[in-house]
């Protein structure tokens, strides 16, 4: 049965996502009305800048009162597409108070502080949806939630940033350095004017963290995340992936403990070899590598940013958000019963590619291999070449390693630092996916 009597929505916030999300709204909205099975009637949207003109939008609707919107009474979902933690974290609470579901694409909140908004939806008896906050338009949250609900996943790994793609993908392709590729991400409109949260890894580390809550049924903080951003990536390192039959990502990495004890998750960059399939994500695509037990590998790719995919994600959440309310239901709420602790880093089992400058006389690979032995470190290759730049006396020494605690692997770096014939360490990059 249709019913007649609209859901009423609130829109909290009308930039480049909001304003996506409002007209798709109108017009679909003979669609929406159909999937739904009620009409669906935007009601408010509260924005900073009421005088900005808005194409397609009644500016009946616009208040700067955002607090009096949902106060209303009447508000059956909230979309919050504000971003940052304040106001959103206030006004999604009043939402909840005032009795309606919300929609949200705000991953820097959600890694905050998940999971007080989900006790609040839970208190409330209403729904907390996020599929926009990870990926864009790349269902993930909701088949980790439910399509994967009955299985064991192990490990994800994934490109969950678009911009910092585009630049690793630029300095691949074209062999320029970090700045070059970065000013034409931002010439392009990949990048912000301050690119901090993205090539820092910020952006990377919020997704990473509420994947791995949802991935092994536990909370994982931002604060949880080990993080470093790609800043430092230069031509050399991706040359001396070529030279190892890989490329350079900036990737988002979460793992169950063999012992199934704990769990990590960190956000670095790293060697993939080409062979793997994150390796050809190309521009700012992102692109999620989810194991599980049962169903073995899946991939999950595509658009992870931009208006339209970020707005198709949201408006997927309102669908299923309105057919709860209409079934006097609610969707999956926060699942953390497993409380897995989180490890640190130095806990971390993986390789490491090291680049080092050393006196080239006699005994010096010898004393290489000796701090790698001394802590535990097995070496898988070793190449020493020249100096390409001619410096006499001096070689290039490119040490691979086996699997190791990232703490030993760091140990041996530290100890080589201190070694008389190590005039220094080029580069260090773990390398994943073999
Ligand atoms: N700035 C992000 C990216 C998109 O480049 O992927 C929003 O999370």
């Amino acid at each position: 049965m249709m019913r007649t009597r609209p859901l009423k929505v609130a829109l909290l916030g009308c930039g480049v996502v909001g304003s996506e999300v409002a007209r798709i709204m109108t017009t679909h909205a003979d669609d929406l009305t159909q999937r739904i099975g009620a009409p669906v009637e935007l009601v408010g949207v509260a924005v900073r800048r009421p005088s900005k003109v808005r194409e397609g939008i009644d500016p009946a609707l616009i208040t700067t009162d955002a607090t009096a919107l949902l106060k209303r009474g009447d508000i059956d979902v909230v979309i919050e597409v504000i971003g940052g933690i304040e106001p959103a974290r206030s006004l999604i609470t009043t939402a909840f108070e005032n009795g309606a579901s919300v929609v949200s694409a705000n991953k820097a909140l959600l890694a905050e502080d998940g999971a007080a908004l989900h006790a609040a939806a839970e208190q409330h008896g209403r729904d907390l949806y996020y599929e926009a906050a990870v990926a864009g338009a790349i269902p993930l949250v909701r088949p980790m939630r439910e399509s994967l609900a009955g299985d064991k996943i192990n490990r994800v790994m994934g490109i969950v940033n678009g911009t910092t793609n585009f630049i690793l993908d630029k300095m691949d392709s074209t062999g320029a350095g970090y700045q070059e590729a970065l000013d034409e991400a931002t010439a392009l409109g990949y990048a912000e004017a301050d690119p901090t949260a993205d090539v820092e890894g910020y952006d990377a580390a919020a997704k990473a963290a509420i994947l791995a809550g949802i991935a092994f049924h536990t909370r994982v903080r931002l604060d949880d995340v080990y993080r470093e951003g790609m800043t430092e990536v230069s031509a050399s390192d991706f040359a001396s992936a070529k030279r190892m039959g890989c490329t350079i990502k900036l990737l988002a990495i979460l793992e169950r403990a063999a012992d199934g004890a704990s769990v990590t998750a960190r956000v670095h960059p790293a060697m993939i070899p080409l062979t793997h399939p994150l390796a050809s994500v190309r521009e700012a695509y992102n692109a999620v590598f989810v194991e599980a037990e049962a169903a073995g590998r899946l991939m999950f790719y595509g658009p992870g940013a931009g208006g339209s995919p970020t707005a198709s994600a949201v408006l997927g959440d309102l669908v299923a958000v309105c057919r709860n309310k209409l079934a006097e239901a609610t969707g999956p709420g926060e699942s953390a019963y497993t409380q897995l602790p989180v490890s640190t880093m130095g806990d971390v089992v993986t390789r490491y590619h090291i680049s080092l400058d050393v006196a080239d006389k006699p005994g010096v690979l010898a004393q290489v291999a000796t701090t790698f032995a001394e802590h535990g470190v097995s070496i898988d290759t070793v190449r020493q070449q020249g100096r390409p730049d001619g410096v006499g006396n001096e070689a290039s020494l490119v040490v691979v390693t086996h699997r190791a605690p990232d703490a030993a692997l760091s140990g041996t770096v530290e100890a080589l630092r201190k070694l008389d014939t190590v005039r220094g360490v080029a580069s260090i990059m773990r390398v994943e996916g073999e």
